[in-house]
């Protein structure tokens, strides 16, 4: 396959196939869930894209590749940039320092040299394969420097940058001891796209004090001549597919036999998450099993399905994590739960996009509630699955979705009291009620979807003054 002269490259740190080991034994790709990949997908096609990232934890050097009509180049990495750049400075040091603190980051001067390092490599990688003003379109906070490694690689580019997660506020950000090697790094893009303008607006207001550029609302004014715009871009679903899921006969009978499974309760509640500290998993299912310890709720009328996706396995915070919600489930379904009724029906493992569609069918009330959250997509998917303007949201006023979906019973994840009386509001709200709600989330959902994410972003990096390159079509 050729994957000289692209016209638009996508940088990740994850490529958007999973390499999988197949019934035969031999190697092979499987589309990676995240909504990552559902976003691109189209401007990808539109424009012949080409997607340089990270295959997962191999270090063999394999050969770019076609899938799903995709062109994708791997890049490797060595052990010790697994642990260097990934589970270290992206996981253990800018995780939880964009997350506010909701972990102690760690701050260590190797991890930095491998995060430097693996940036610089998919930086050369982009160089070499963009074309002639091309657009580049660099994706999250692992690879915040190469914006800038990039620019000085190639002027000629147009250069996009969209982090996914929360951008902190100066009071955070600025314990870094790398702050401004960071800020610098991504002004190297020529537009910078957020989940929420709080984010544009503390990026912005950092490079005024720590870089000491001119700023004015969402422009950077660089000495070189060069305009930086930072700006939100609410990212969203493909919301029609999701609901085209959510409606197919295979998912409506799963749906059933889940309902089925859990011993026909009058209502399921449920949250699916990746196993991550930042999502409030410990303390909603807190919540939930006082609510049954109380007596306001009982186990064979209520039952909380938690999902939780293995991630990150090798970072400690997530192996404790993980401990403490085995040990809660088990005490919780030990003192509350009676014969084929457990109170919590835990599951930590990751589903096809169908079984997903299938919970979301299935549950009365959907609880999601994150410490802190960039956006928060299953929320999303959620009220695109509820074809009938039924079915209550339970979410963090800390979810970037919070900002969209005001109709959600709104609670924060610290106050478990609060907590407590949302989930019991949420599971005896009359169905005029859940309706009302539901519906104005379900026109909300549907009008912001994924491919308009796109097009906002791509139609305005188009659109910077003074940016290098060719326009892409969104
Ligand atoms: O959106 C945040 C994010 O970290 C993505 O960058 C990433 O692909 C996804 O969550 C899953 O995390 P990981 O790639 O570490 O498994």
């Amino acid at each position: 396959m050729s994957t000289v002269s692209a016209d638009l490259v996508i940088v990740a740190n994850r490529l958007p196939v999973d390499r999988v080991e197949q019934p035969d034994g031999t190697m092979g790709w499987r589309t990676s869930p995240g909504g990552l990949v559902t976003a691109i997908e189209p401007v990808m096609r539109a424009n012949d894209g080409t997607w340089i990232g990270w295959p997962g934890g191999t270090d063999e050097d394999l050969e770019p590749f076609e899938a799903d009509g995709m062109k994708l180049v791997p890049m490797s990495m060595t052990q010790a940039e697994i642990e260097g750049h990934y589970e270290g400075f992206s996981n253990a040091t800018l995780w939880p320092l964009y997350h506010d603190l909701v972990a102690k980051p760690e701050f260590h001067r190797e991890w930095w040299d491998s995060y430097v390092s693996v940036n610089r490599r998919f930086a050369e990688k982009a160089a070499e394969l963009a074309s002639e003003g091309a657009t580049v379109w660099v994706h999250d906070y692992q690879m915040q420097l190469v914006p800038l490694m990039l620019r000085e690689l190639r002027p000629d580019l147009r250069i996009g940058f969209y982090l996914h997660i929360p951008f902190p506020p100066a009071e955070l950000f600025q314990q870094l001891p790398w702050r401004r090697q960071l800020l610098e790094g991504l002004l190297g893009a020529d537009m910078i796209g957020f989940q929420l303008p709080g984010g544009a607006q503390n990026f912005v207001r950092l490079v005024r004090q720590r870089v000491g550029h001119k700023t004015h609302r969402d422009l950077v004014y660089l000495p070189d001549g060069r305009t930086v715009r930072a700006a939100a871009f609410p990212i969203s679903i493909d919301a029609a597919g999701f609901e085209a899921m959510a409606r197919s006969e295979p998912v409506a009978a799963r749906a059933a036999e889940i309902r089925e499974a859990l011993g026909n309760p009058r209502k399921v509640f449920l949250g699916i998450d990746r196993l991550d500290y930042t999502k409030g998993i410990y303390a909603r299912l807190r919540a939930f099993s006082e609510l049954i310890a109380d007596g306001h709720l009982d186990v064979e009328d209520a039952v909380f399905v938690q999902v939780a996706v293995p991630s990150r396995e090798q970072v400690e915070q997530y192996r404790i994590l993980r401990d403490d919600i085995d040990r809660l489930v088990g005490r919780v379904n030990g003192d509350l739960g009676r014969i084929g009724r457990p109170a919590i029906s835990y599951l930590h493992s990751s589903y096809p996009r169908e079984e997903m569609a299938a919970l979301y069918r299935a549950a009365d009330v959907m609880v999601v509630t994150p410490y802190r959250d960039g956006m928060n997509l299953v929320a999303k998917e959620y009220v695109a699955c509820r074809l009938e303007d039924t079915g209550a949201l339970v979410l963090s006023e800390f979810a970037g979705a919070a900002n969209e979906l005001r109709q959600a019973w709104l609670v924060n994840p610290y106050d478990i009291n609060g907590m407590k009386s949302a989930l019991l509001d949420a599971y005896s709200a009359d169905d005029r009620e859940t309706r009302r709600r539901m519906k104005a989330m379900r026109r909300t959902v549907a009008q912001n979807d994924v491919a308009a994410w796109a097009d906002a972003f791509m139609s305005e990096l188009a659109e910077v003054p003074g940016s290098h390159g060719k326009a892409v079509r969104p």
